[in-house]
Order: structure tokens, then C-alpha cells, then sequence
């Protein structure tokens, strides 16, 4: 049955569940579909209306799921999709919508298609991949000189047919070839299974990727450090993207009341807009990049970064967006380390003021804000020690790279670096209590490290505490709901005040005679605070401070961390 656009993700707050670390129910160390079972209710307290949940398909899980080697089926360590549809109906009853992952860019070299594809030049999956003979006299050498984004040549010979097959990612993540009509007729279909099944969207892996302009060689960065760029500007924003995506729109995704969130890494807004403008019915929202580019170089190296730039990236995509299309709020996900340090600075013992100082910065912006787990009680990056420690298919890429291992002091520099910038930070196993594993698991070990602040943060605490954060941010989520609130929230405009101060990120939102005034301390020291001179505040109420104890609204010194926001006429 045809169903109504109801654009719902205007006033949902989503979280992020990555499966393998949520939450173990049968004591195998590995996060299921059970365990987010048992723990639909908390995250019913919590208030979020929706969840993205990363892959749970089957998979040989060369990249923890992103690989995908069955799309209809759940992998076997984390049940089965009888737990899938008891979790759906668990979640619709709570009123939590699903937006699954959609990997769609490459598929598990372990897929049948892909066992077909490589079997034979005339196997009629062959064209469901990009299969191409190598360069030189014996085609030994890669047909093009794109990189992995995961380091290295981006194709990988295989013997069977004697030819080459490309892959953006790991080797065992081959490049599905959208420009293949029945690809595209399997990817609709794909979707339209799930969708009948009830998801409510999909959060589209790297989809800026899917359209190629095969073949040519990519220019080679100039001077610019960056381990995976070559080829770039022949698989980013393809040729065919928008023709493909907005067919998937109107013969699939436009006939549910679904959503969408592309990955889009490295877009800017116009391009941002090509893709998500309501008018052109693609994609209804996507992920940007550019304030988890801010403190480091090529993608990888940390450097320092400057809160002028970070609020100048905000009200450009505040400005950019306003009205044609809708913003997506995050710090944290399953790709990026934790944002309490990454963009507080040494918080030291205001651990709550610092995270929740975060929040109010992005959740009052327009847009949909995404909560990846265990951010709602403050989990940290973990302190690494080795890189043996690590778990990521990237860390082991570059490590096995021979030109990696020609480099002096390699594992130390490489670790330093990840200490700052691993994706493992965010895969930790959640904290659940403080007994053994954090309790995610009743396994003597889990499948990955647990962060040995469990016995502090962790949800048991936290919801034993009402002045925990977990509190803060259930505060802060039901403002979705509030009927003064939320049409603020969704509607208003936005307004950057003292852009250059480094320091105080401070801005309105406005709509129909009523005004938020969002104040941020981002430095763990006093700073003064003027308020804007257009700003008449004798009628200032309290909506929400990252301090239990707030001062009244005025010109005065604002304590480290502090952010407030007020509601005026
Ligand atoms: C996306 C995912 C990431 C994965 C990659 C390849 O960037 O978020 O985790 O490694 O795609 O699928």
C-alpha cells in the first residue's frame, strides 16, 4: 500500500547501534540481535525516535559487516531474521523507527554474485563487477593507478580468469558496477525487500562512489599527503550518480514513508544539495565531512584545529541548507574516535560538563542529530598500547603494506597516530556495568577491548545518578517533543554571532517571535561573555545548561565548559 511522506526524521533524535559491540545476549563475546533486544527499553528512556543500526547481514566480516555476502539474510553470530523482525516490532511498539545500513558501493567477495562473477569471463555475472586486464607485457601491473581507500592499489589480480577486479576498500569488498542495469535492478529490489519488512530507511554506505568513470588514470594528489586519494575525481560524484539515484527514488523509496542519509565524505554543500534538494528527489539527507576533517591532514595525520573554523564549517551548512533541504548532526560514529577530547581539549574532571557542552553545541542546530552508543554516558577513547591491539581492517591494510614496513620507526609513528584517529575508539565494547567486560558480555572475553574507565562510566551508574549525563541527554532529547521547543528546532533560522572568538561558539535560532540563545564554552577555562547587543533578554527561561547549578542570563564570566541555552521573546 502506498504510504504518505511524512518527512518524520525532521523531529527524530537517531542512534547509532554497531551490533558486534552493543550488547552480547548468548555469551559468545560478540554483540547480537537479541542483546539490542534486551535493551530496547533503555533505549526507549533515552527518548530517541529512531535507530541506525550498522550492518547485522550475513558476512565473513573482513570489515565487521561492511562486507556483505547474503543482503537478505542476518549474520549467523548475531541470530537470526526471526530476533530481526521480534526486534522491528519491539522498536515500532516503542515508537523507534530502523534505518538500516545499505552497503551498496561493493558487496562480500564471498557473495554468490561475486563467486559467479569470478569464475568465468562469460558468466553472466561477470559485468556485476569491473573486471579489466592488467598494464605491461604480462598484465602484471594494476589497470589504473587508483588507491584503496584503505591504502594500496584499489585492484587485485585474481587467476582464475587472469584479470584484474577493482576494490575501493579492502580486496574482499569488490566494486559492484552500477552502470549494469540489473545491478541497479537488485540494489531496488534489495531495498524493497527490507522496506516491506517494515525499515523505515536507509543510511547509504559511501553511496557518493557508486557511479565510476572507469578506467582512466587519476592525477596524483599534488604534494598533498593522503594515503587513498588517487582516482578520486573518477568514482566521487560519478557520472550516472544522480540519473541512479533518483530512479531508486521514485520506483522504490518514494512509495513508503522511508528516509535517507547518504555517507557523502569530501562534499560540499552545492553538492550536498545536488543530492538532497527535496526538488530532486535523491537522497533526503546526507552525512558531511568537513568538521571531522578539522583536525587532521589527508584524512589521517592529527594536527590542531580552531574553533573559528569549526564554527565557520556549522553556519555554512546551516546557511547552505535552510530551506531546501536538511542537515545531518553528528560528532561521533563507528568510523571516528570519541568526541569528548577530540574537540574539548583535556576536560580533566569536568567530564560531564565537557560532553554535555558538546551536545547542546549540535542539537540545536536544524537538522537530524545522530547519538552513536554509549555517547550518552560520556565513553572515551581507549589508550592503546600496541597496534597489535587493534582490530580495524585499515590499521592491518597499512600494515601489511611492504612500503609501510620500509619506513623507520613504523609501528611507533603509525601508533601514535592511531592513538588520536583509530576507528577502533568508537568499537569498544559498550559499558554496561561495571562487572567483568563492562557487562556486554557474559563470555570470559568479549570479541574487542573494553575501556578501563567501564568502572566509572558506564549505564548502570549512570542511570542510578539523576545527574548523570544519561539524564542530561534524555533532558535534551525530549525537547524534540516540546510543543514550544520543537517548532523552533525544525522551523527556525539560524544566526552565528562572534564568529572569530575562539573560544564561545554562540548563535540563535529563531521563529515566529520566539528566540533560542545557544551559548558554548568549548575551553576548560573562564571566559568572559558579552550578550549580543540585539538580543533583549529580561524574559530569559532556562531551557537546558551543562551545569546542574546555572546563573542567571547576563554579561559575566562563564565557567569552563559552560553552555547554556535560553528561550526569549
Ligand atoms: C563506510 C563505513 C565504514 C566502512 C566503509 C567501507 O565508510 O562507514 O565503516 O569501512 O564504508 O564499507
Amino acid at each position: 500500500m502506498e504510504q504518505v511522506k511524512t518527512r518524520w526524521y525532521k523531529d527524530a533524535v537517531v542512534y547509532q547501534i554497531y551490533p558486534r559491540s552493543f550488547c552480547d545476549s548468548d555469551g559468545d563475546g560478540i554483540g547480537d540481535i537479541r542483546g539490542i533486544i534486551s535493551k530496547l527499553d533503555y533505549l526507549q528512556a533515552l527518548g530517541i525516535t529512531a535507530v541506525w543500526l550498522s550492518p547485522c547481514y550475513k558476512s565473513p566480516n573482513a570489515d565487521n559487516g561492511y562486507d556483505i555476502s547474503d543482503y537478505r539474510d542476518i549474520m549467523t553470530e548475531f541470530g537470526t531474521l526471526e530476533d530481526w523482525k521480534e526486534m522491528i516490532a519491539g522498536m515500532h511498539s516503542r515508537g523507534i523507527r530502523l534505518i538500516m545500513d545499505l552497503v551498496v558501493n561493493h558487496t562480500s567477495d564471498e557473495h554468490e554474485w561475486f563467486k559467479q562473477s569470478r569464475s568465468g569471463k562469460d558468466n553472466p555475472y561477470r559485468d556485476y563487477y569491473f573486471w579489466r586486464k592488467g598494464r605491461g607485457p604480462k598484465g602484471k601491473r594494476p589497470p589504473n593507478n587508483w588507491t584503496s581507500r584503505f591504502g594500496g592499489s584499489a585492484w587485485t589480480y585474481d587467476e582464475t580468469t587472469q584479470e584484474w577486479y577493482l576494490h575501493l576498500f579492502n580486496k574482499k569488498q569488490p566494486d559492484l558496477n552500477w552502470d549494469n542495469p540489473k545491478v541497479r535492478q537488485e540494489v531496488a529490489d534489495i531495498c524493497r525487500y527490507w522496506l516491506d519488512l517494515g525499515v523505515d530507511g536507509f543510511r547509504c554506505d559511501v553511496i557518493t562512489y557508486i557511479s565510476k568513470n572507469i578506467l582512466p588514470d587519476g592525477t596524483m594528489p599534488d604534494g598533498k599527503f593522503n594515503i587513498a586519494i588517487c582516482g578520486d575525481e573518477h568514482f566521487t560524484h560519478g557520472p550516472h550518480i544522480h540519473e541512479y539515484l533518483h530512479t531508486l527514488n521514485k520506483d522504490v523509496l518514494s512509495h513508503y514513508d522511508s528516509m535517507t542519509v547518504g555517507e557523502a565524505q569530501g562534499v560540499t554543500i552545492a553538492e550536498g544539495l545536488d543530492y538532497t534538494d527535496e526538488a530532486r528527489e535523491e537522497l533526503d539527507t546526507v552525512f558531511q565531512f568537513e568538521h571531522m576533517e578539522i583536525d587532521s591532514i589527508g584524512n589521517l595525520l592529527p594536527c590542531r584545529w580552531k574553533l573559528p573554523k569549526l564554527k565557520s564549517i556549522f553556519t555554512r551548512w546551516q546557511l547552505g541548507l535552510y530551506g531546501k533541504s536538511w542537515n545531518s548532526l553528528y560528532y561521533e560514529n563507528h568510523d571516528q574516535p570519541r568526541a569528548l577530547g577530540r574537540f574539548t581539549g583535556d576536560y580533566g574532571a569536568l567530564h560531564y560538563e565537557a560532553a554535555a557542552m558538546l551536545a547542546i553545541s549540535t542539537h540545536f542546530q536544524q537538522g537530524t542529530p545522530y547519538v552513536y552508543q554509549g555517547e550518552e554516558i560520556g565513553m572515551t577513547n581507549y589508550p592503546f598500547q600496541s597496534l597489535d591491539e587493534m582490530d580495524d581492517v585499515l590499521v592491518k591494510t597499512i600494515r601489511s603494506m611492504p612500503i609501510f614496513k620500509m619506513l623507520p620507526f613504523h609501528d611507533r609513528i603509525l601508533l601514535s597516530v592511531m592513538r588520536k584517529r583509530a576507528r577502533d575508539h568508537a568499537r569498544t565494547l559498550m559499558q554496561w556495568s561495571d562487572e567483568p567486560n563492562a557487562g556486554f558480555t557474559t563470555a570470559e572475553k568479549g570479541w574487542f577491548v573494553v575501556n578501563p574507565n567501564y568502572t566509572e562510566i558506564n549505564v548502570d551508574k549512570a542511570l542510578n545518578d539523576p545527574n548523570s549525563l544519561f539524564y542530561f541527554y534524555q533532558k535534551l532529547i525530549g525537547l524534540r517533543r516540546d510543543k514550544v521547543i520543537a517548532p523552533i528546532l525544525r522551523g527556525g533560522t539560524y544566526n552565528l554571532y562572534y564568529p572569530k572568538h575562539k573560544d564561545l561558539y554562540v548563535y540563535t535560532r529563531s521563529y515566529r517571535g520566539e528566540l533560542l540563545l545557544v551559548v558554548c564554552n568549548f575551553k576548560n577555562k573562564e571566559v568572559p561573555f558579552t550578550v549580543p547587543n540585539d538580543i533583549a533578554f529580561n524574559e530569559a527561561e532556562l531551557v537546558i545548561s551543562s551545569y546542574r547549578d546555572t546563573l542567571p542570563l547576563g554579561n559575566r564570566t562563564l565557567r569552563p565548559y559552560e553552555a547554556f541555552v535560553y528561550k526569549l521573546k
